[in-house]
């Protein structure tokens, strides 16, 4: 809570083309907040630095990500939208709840383990302790909710571990914050493997579909993507690349599963797979519009960035001074 107001807070890394995954499991919740909250929500790009990127490429996907933050439906003056390394204040806190967070907790995480054997040959300490910037991203907004995807859970999970742990010590430095999974988009799955998580990483392009792909990129992939054997449409745990599509097709249109189970009824996988990638298309067509509107005028973006971080900087130093004041960190 920041005085009387509940917070929600959070970020997407500018890592990669960003998916229908980001969209459906992140972005596209973030707005449901912006008229009773204070919202905050985050471009990270120190976190995507525990893998290599080329500096070029993380700048434009910088911009990148915060047009697409507004053409999703953000509004800036609603919404704090920022990027992370123009608040130093996130560092400076993750150093310090680094010393509240245990090596034992750190070792459990299945991010951690998943990315470190994708990039055996760069097993950082960032890409270790990425969970204590996580939090110090959260906590220092005395944040309420953080709507964020399943695979995201268990670092919001440890974040509350984290606070609790230094609200012990240090009573009523943090509020304790939740996370919100929505309920259909909260695990998109690759459309190449319905068994692993649709990833803005993943080298396969036909596996993802991504927010600005054109409706004939956008129909092309999900006529391609994997199904189950069989032929009925049915959402079943038997039935992963049909569920996921069935999933997709639930969060464009509203629909239920027994409803698309009905629609569908007596019609093979091709009309399917047609009708998914075209509620997908329409539903993407006018944040793409936005988003290319949004793009061109890089001052106005830069603008936003700056007034963003103003914005979070002047709420992230009340708690980080709050905090180095318990530790006994002398502040002249
Ligand atoms: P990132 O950049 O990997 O993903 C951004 C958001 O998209 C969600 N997401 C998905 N949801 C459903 N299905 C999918 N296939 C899918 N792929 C991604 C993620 O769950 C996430 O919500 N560590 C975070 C970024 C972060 C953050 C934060 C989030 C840094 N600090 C503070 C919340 C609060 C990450 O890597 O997300």
């Amino acid at each position: 809570m920041l005085g009387e107001q509940k917070v929600s807070y959070s970020g997407v890394q500018p890592s990669g083309n960003l998916t229908i995954g980001n969209y459906l499991g992140a972005i596209r919740n973030f707005s449901e907040y912006s008229e009773q909250y204070k919202t905050f929500y985050c471009v990270v790009d120190q976190h995507a630095i525990t893998v290599r990127q080329v500096p070029a490429e993380l700048r434009r996907r910088t911009y990148e990500t915060l047009a697409l933050y507004m053409a999703c439906g953000l509004d800036p003056e609603k919404n704090t939208l920022y990027v992370q390394s123009m608040v130093h204040e996130h560092a400076e806190l993750a150093w310090i709840l680094n010393c509240f967070t245990m090596f034992g907790e750190l070792s459990r995480m299945t991010q951690f383990k998943d990315k470190s054997a994708r990039h055996s040959d760069n097993i950082n300490a960032g890409l270790f302790t990425y969970p204590a910037l996580m939090a110090a991203d959260i906590l220092l907004y005395q944040t309420d909710v953080v709507p964020v995807g399943s695979d995201q859970k268990q670092h919001v999970e440890l974040c509350r571990d984290i606070a609790e742990r230094f609200n012990q010590i240090h009573p009523g430095t943090f509020t304790i914050p939740e996370p919100i999974i929505s309920k259909h988009g909260m695990r998109i799955m690759s459309l190449a493997d319905p068994t692993k998580k649709m990833s803005k990483s993943d080298e396969n392009a036909n596996a993802v579909v991504y927010i600005l792909d054109d409706r004939d990129t956008i129909i092309r992939k999900f006529k391609r993507a994997v199904t189950d054997s069989g032929s009925e449409i049915r959402y079943a745990p038997d039935k992963p690349g049909v569920s996921n599509l069935m999933t997709i097709y639930s969060c464009f249109t509203g629909k239920t599963m027994e409803e698309i189970e009905r629609e569908f009824d007596g019609r093979g996988y091709g009309d399917f797979k047609l009708a998914v990638g075209e509620v997908t298309a329409d539903a993407l067509a006018p944040v793409q519009e936005r988003y290319h509107a949004l793009l061109i005028d890089k001052a106005a973006l830069e603008e936003q960035m700056k007034k963003g971080a103003e914005e979070a900087s002047r709420c992230a130093r009340r708690t980080l001074y709050k905090v180095k004041k318990k530790l006994g960190f002398v502040q002249l």
